[in-house]
Formats: structure tokens, sequence, C-alpha cells
């Protein structure tokens, strides 16, 4: 979106104010706390953009990325971000079919850069165990984490970073069971005990993914004080335990499973944990706010949990850092939302990702396709427009109209408008992306209305490409004519 459009401001406290507040209170060491990157967007900043001017200048001091980005690996290299790579659970197959593979795997995606490089974890799969994934990369997972562990051994890098593989709360929790009563679940008995054996063996922590925000959908009875850490007058009773929050909950819940399995002693990591700002209700950036700074504040006493008291999850990965419009939208539209930073690196919100009490920094100079929106032409016979919104949304992101979300205040037609132009922008403002049977119309005036942004894509190196070879034809053109002229 054009710098110039007005956006949400974070709540500032006076300077005074907080001055003083510096001087009572030392700012939460926030060293055990990072962010999750991920590359599913149609137009992603370019990955040295969000280095140099996001995760530098707010002082993130490790990232996870969802996968081995050769681009981002290499705008990571010297900077000193401790960097988790993801493999994906395509790859868990072949990953454990072949040590060959995993060999190749490893040399490609991670000798070639660690020298440069500070990696920590190697987080295998991407929450293999869910339900809905059903025996598709279960039975791959642990043999995949095992064969790159032992070409790390190969490669002379063992000692620098561990093999971890994610797993959601799903794998162990029944959000209507109390967290002592918690266990693994039955289907995964066998190949979680290989994971813990494998894990116990190569003294490397549990990762667990928390989704609050899909917990909290589900369970009607739980406040939404629980969620964002406020103070409740009716916590969760656990025999003698009592919990007044949900990570506290999930992170006892996975104590007592471990514990059940003979493996009490396991370090935790929390892989994911974060709050959408759009596509559903209660997804907003001041909810989000509060969960973020719950959270952050909350891992800053190391109080521990009941079940583990002082122990806290050796480090925490905040759910995420930008929003990405091509997110499976598997439990729900508001995935692509859960950015603490929009698509283009502006704040949402304020968290402390590793720069403190301080305002976010934005990204700055992000560089834009041309100011055109694709809408609908009301002067047109609309009868037939619906099958045109439905392709357009079936291919765009049409997230922020679903109930709750930012543009889902729209009357129609101003609901097709916003698919229309979110296809346009998926492809690249190609003239013949905003046909719609006639029915498209490209604007110069900016359609945004209140929080709903009509939003502009980020100009890829494609995008460029094309304008690039645009501009030289009709050059060419000029050229020729002029050739033509002096002729
Ligand atoms: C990592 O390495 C494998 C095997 O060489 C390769 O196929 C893959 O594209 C690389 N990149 C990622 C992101 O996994
Ligand atoms: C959760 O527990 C309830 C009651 O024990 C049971 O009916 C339900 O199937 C469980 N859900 C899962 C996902 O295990
Ligand atoms: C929520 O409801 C379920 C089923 O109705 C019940 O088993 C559970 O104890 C309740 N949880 C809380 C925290 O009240
Ligand atoms: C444990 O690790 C050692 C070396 O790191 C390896 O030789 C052994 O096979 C592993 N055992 C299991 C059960 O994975
Ligand atoms: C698997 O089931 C057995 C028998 O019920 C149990 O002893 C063991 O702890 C379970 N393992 C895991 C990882 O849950
Ligand atoms: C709408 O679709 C119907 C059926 O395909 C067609 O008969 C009709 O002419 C269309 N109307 C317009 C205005 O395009
Ligand atoms: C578009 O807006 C109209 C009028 O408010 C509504 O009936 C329709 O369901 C909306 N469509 C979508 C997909 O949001």
């Amino acid at each position: 979106m054009p710098p110039n459009r007005p956006r949400p401001l974070p709540p500032f406290i006076p300077g005074l104010l907080l001055l003083l507040l510096l001087a009572v209170a030392p700012p939460p060491a926030a060293s055990a706390v990072g962010v999750n990157w991920g590359f599913a967007s149609s137009h992603p900043l370019p990955a040295v953009q969000v280095v140099q001017g996001l995760l530098l200048p707010n002082s993130v001091p490790r990232v996870r990325l969802s996968a081995a980005s050769s681009d981002a690996l290499a705008a990571l290299a010297g900077t000193g971000i401790a960097v988790t790579i993801g493999v994906p659970d395509a790859l868990l197959r072949p990953l454990a079919a072949s040590t060959k593979a995993a060999a190749s795997w490893v040399h490609d995606n991670v000798t070639r850069y660690a020298s440069s490089v500070r990696f920590e974890y190697i987080a295998v799969g991407d929450e293999a165990f869910l339900l809905r994934h059903g025996q598709n990369f279960q039975p791959f997972v642990v043999r995949a984490a095992e064969n790159i562990q032992q070409a790390l051994v190969h490669a002379k890098l063992a000692s620098k970073m561990k093999v971890v593989v994610p797993c959601s709360t799903e794998t162990f929790q029944n959000a209507s069971t109390l967290p002592s009563k918690a266990s693994f679940r039955p289907d995964v008995n066998k190949t979680m005990s290989d994971l813990l054996s494998f894990l116990s063996n190569s003294s490397s922590p549990f990762m667990v993914e928390l989704d609050p925000f899909f917990s909290f959908q589900h369970n009607k009875n739980l406040s939404l004080d629980y969620y964002l850490f406020q103070l409740m007058s009716h916590p969760v009773k656990d025999g003698q335990n009592k919990y007044d929050n949900y990570v506290d909950a999930s992170l006892d819940a996975l104590a007592a499973s471990l514990t059940k399995a003979g493996f009490s002693d396991m370090d935790i990591i929390v892989g994911r944990a974060g709050w959408p700002t759009d596509g559903a209700v209660n997804a907003t950036p001041a909810i989000a706010q509060s969960f973020m700074t719950g959270l952050v504040n909350h891992l800053a006493k190391k109080s521990g949990t009941p079940l583990r008291p002082k122990v806290h999850p050796v480090e925490t990965y905040l759910f995420s850092l930008l929003d990405e419009d091509q997110r499976s939208t598997a439990s729900g539209g508001y995935e692509r939302h859960h950015g603490i930073f929009t698509f283009d690196g502006q704040a949402k919100y304020y968290a402390n990702i590793g720069q403190g009490p301080k305002s976010l920094k934005n990204i700055p100079d992000v560089n834009f396709l041309p100011s055109k929106w694709c809408v609908v032409d009301n002067n047109k016979d609309l009868s037939n427009v619906s099958s045109s919104f439905s392709s357009a949304c079936s291919n765009g992101d049409c997230t922020s109209l679903l109930p709750g979300g930012s543009c889902s205040g729209l009357a129609w037609p101003g609901n097709v408008s916003y698919a229309f132009n979110n296809y346009y922008q998926q492809h690249d403002q190609s003239e013949d992306s905003c046909n719609f049977n006639g029915l498209g119309l490209i604007t110069t005036v900016d359609p945004s209305v209140d929080n709903c942004l009509f939003p502009l894509a980020i100009r890829t190196s494609a995008a460029t490409y094309l304008h690039l070879t645009l501009a030289m034809l009709r050059l060419l053109v000029l050229g020729f004519a002029v050739f033509l002229f002096i002729v």
C-alpha cells in the first residue's frame, strides 16, 4: 500500500512516563523469543529488505523459517541472527526413503550457509501429526529426522544445531480435558515413542505449536480473558493446580503427556504462538496485541507452570512476522492474517520482538505496483456478476470479507470490487485480469473505505521484468517511427 495511506497507529506512551517506567522496571529480557517467517505469499517482500528493514532494526534475535529459502538464508548470512529452518511436509517421504536424499538436502540447504548463518534448529515437517493429515506424513517424519541428523553428523555440523519435530497441541491435548489428564493420542503412540527416543538421544527439545485462536474458537466455555493472560475470577481447577491462561495449561498438558511417556525431563520449545488480526470475529490488532504482550511478559517472569515451576520454554517463536496471502485456510481464513506486520512490512500493533518497549520500525520504501485498482463497473448489468466473483475469490484472497473481517462491512457490489481487485493485484495488474466478462474497470482512485484496504501488490522481480519489457517495446516502436520519419 502507498506509504501515505493512513494506518492505525500503535498506542504511544508519552516519553516521560516511558522513562519513568524504564527507571523502575527493567524491560523484560526478550532473548528467548523469536519470530516465524513464512513464504506463502503471492508477492513477498524481498528477503534482503525483510532482514535489513525489519529484523535488524527491530533487534530480532532469532527467526524460524518455514523452509530453507535460499534468498532468506543469503540475507541472514553474517547478521548473527539465530536461524531455525523448516523441512516442508512434502519432503518427508523422500527424506525418509533415502539417506542420500537427506545428505543432499543438508548439503544444499545447510552446509552451504553454515559458515555464515547461525543455525540453531532444523524443524522437520510442519505438524505432521495433524488429524486432518491422516497417514500422509506421520509414517515418515521420524525416519526423515533421523536421516537428517545422520547427515549433519557426517557433515560435522551435529554439534552446531539440533533436529526438532514440530507437533501441534492436537497430538496430546483435548481442550475438554484437564492438563494433568492429557496424554499422547493413541493413534500416534508408536510414532511418538520413536520420536521421543530420537529427541532424547540427541538431547533435543520437544517443539510444540500453539494455536490459541483456533482453541478459542472451538471452546466456547473458555473466555477471551483466559487466552489474553487477564486475571480470571474462575481459573480452571485441576486438582491442587489452577490455570488462568491457555499457554500454561497447554504447556502442562504437554508436560503431563511427556511424563506419562517416560520423558519427564524433556525441554520444551514453543514453535508457534500468535493471534490473527483479520478474517474472523475477535481477530483484531488490539486483541492480537493483548495476546502477544501478555505472552512475552508472562515468559519474561520465568515463573514456569504449575507442573514445571521455574521452568520456562527454552525458546518461543511468535507467529508470525508477516501476513501470507497463500497460506492454507484449512483452519480458517484468519490463517493468512497472523502477521505482526502487514504483507508489506508495516506494524499492525506493538509487540516486543526484540526491540523492547520501543515501537516497531516499519520497512521503508516498499516498491509497489502503480496506483491502479480493479473494481466492478457499476454501469453494467451485474445480474451475472456472482460467477466472476467466485472465480476471483477462488484464485485471489477474499479472507478479509469473512464475517468479522476488515472488509465484511462492504455492501454489494463493493465486496465484488474487493474480490476483483485482489485477483487483479495477484496477477500483477495485467489488463486481462480485470476483465470479468466485461464487468471489471481499472481505476486510479483508491477504493479503500475505513479499515478495509484495497491492497496494491508489491512489485516482484517478475512484475518488474514485465514492465521493463513493455517499456522497451514502446521505446522500440517509437524508435522505429522516428527512423521511418527521418527516412
Ligand atoms: C533443499 O535441498 C533439496 C535437495 O537438494 C532441494 O531439492 C530443495 O529445493 C532445497 N531447498 C529447499 C527450500 O528445501
Ligand atoms: C476429546 O474428549 C472427548 C471426551 O472425552 C471425546 O469425545 C473427543 O473425541 C475427544 N477429542 C479428541 C480430538 O480426541
Ligand atoms: C468446558 O466444557 C467441557 C464440556 O462441556 C467440560 O468438560 C470442561 O470441563 C469445560 N472447561 C472449563 C474450563 O470449564
Ligand atoms: C543415539 O545416538 C547415537 C550417536 O549419536 C547413535 O549411535 C545411536 O544409534 C542413537 N540411538 C538411537 C536409539 O537413536
Ligand atoms: C504408548 O502406550 C503405552 C501403553 O498404553 C504407554 O505405556 C506409553 O507411554 C505410550 N507412549 C506414548 C508416547 O504415549
Ligand atoms: C446471464 O446468464 C444467463 C445464463 O447464462 C444468460 O442467459 C443471460 O443473458 C446473462 N445476462 C447477462 C446480462 O449477461
Ligand atoms: C456481498 O455483500 C452482499 C450485501 O451485503 C451480501 O449479501 C453478500 O453475501 C456478500 N458476499 C460476500 C461473499 O461477502
